[in-house]
């Protein structure tokens, strides 16, 4: 089996304004063409209003740019919202869908995201698919039904390895400071890959910071990283860059 790329994504949510995300942008641009390491797949994903002038920031180095949300149809009579194509148009490599907080926020369902993440690969983008189950529902014994649940519904047909990558966030350690130990997070991983069509990576999330990388892209099934809050400080960010290289 040919070793998969790992995959260091960050999620700067509703965080930055111009002059803050574009010197956070550049931090990282300096880092990543300055090292000598062979990297991972490197995605950030700033708000919306930030991606047209990150993206000609990132332009001709290796991080890849990402967005956060999408809606599911290509054009049309929705305001306030953007699609897929006008996320590729910018450069957009990667588009987050499902995240927790737009599930719960915004009552997204399987259904939406699975929409969604279709209209990412329609425009030749990659859906990151976010997934977790909530502190009742692992309380209860339940965990492993929600998020195969979650997964088997919001998957495109059409997913590949190429294409597509599952981020598992459980709710409960989601800003919180909390992860799931790491048989925890192997047994989630392993229960998720067990019904994917291919090798389609699958990242964790959910505080992961500078100091628990090494220890979470240890654990067996982990692709990646999908950060939030550590991703917003480019040293803490660029060193869980490096633990994966
Ligand atoms: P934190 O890393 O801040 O817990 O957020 C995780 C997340 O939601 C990434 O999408």
């Amino acid at each position: 089996m040919t070793e998969r790329r790992r995959l260091i994504a960050g999620n700067w949510k509703m965080n930055g304004l111009m002059a803050d995300g574009l010197a956070r942008a550049k931090a990282l641009r300096t880092r990543a063409v300055r090292t000598r390491r062979a990297l991972p797949d490197i995605a950030i994903c700033p708000p919306a209003t930030l991606l047209a002038p990150v993206a000609k920031l990132l332009a001709g180095s290796p991080l890849a740019l990402g967005a956060q949300d999408c809606h599911a149809a290509d054009k049309g009579a929705h305001t306030g919202d953007i699609a897929a194509p006008m996320l590729a148009e910018l450069g957009c490599r990667y588009v987050i869908v499902g995240h927790s907080e737009r599930r719960t926020n915004h009552r997204e369902t399987d259904q939406q995201v699975k929409a969604k993440a279709e209209s990412v690969l329609r425009a030749g983008m990659t859906a990151i698919v976010c997934l977790g189950e909530r502190a009742e529902e692992r309380k209860a014994g339940r965990h492993l039904q929600v998020i195969g649940g979650q997964l088997d519904q919001s998957l495109p047909a059409e997913a590949t390895a190429e294409n597509t990558v599952i981020a598992y966030e459980p709710v409960w350690a989601i800003g919180t400071g909390l992860t799931p130990t790491p048989a925890d997070i192997e047994e989630a991983h392993r229960h998720l890959a067990g019904r994917l069509p291919g090798p389609i990576r699958i990242l964790y999330g959910g505080s992961a910071n500078a100091a628990n990388a090494k220890a979470l892209l240890g654990t067996p099934g982990v692709d990646g990283l999908l950060v939030g809050g550590a991703s917003l400080d480019p040293e803490a960010f660029w060193s869980m860059v490096l633990a994966a290289a």
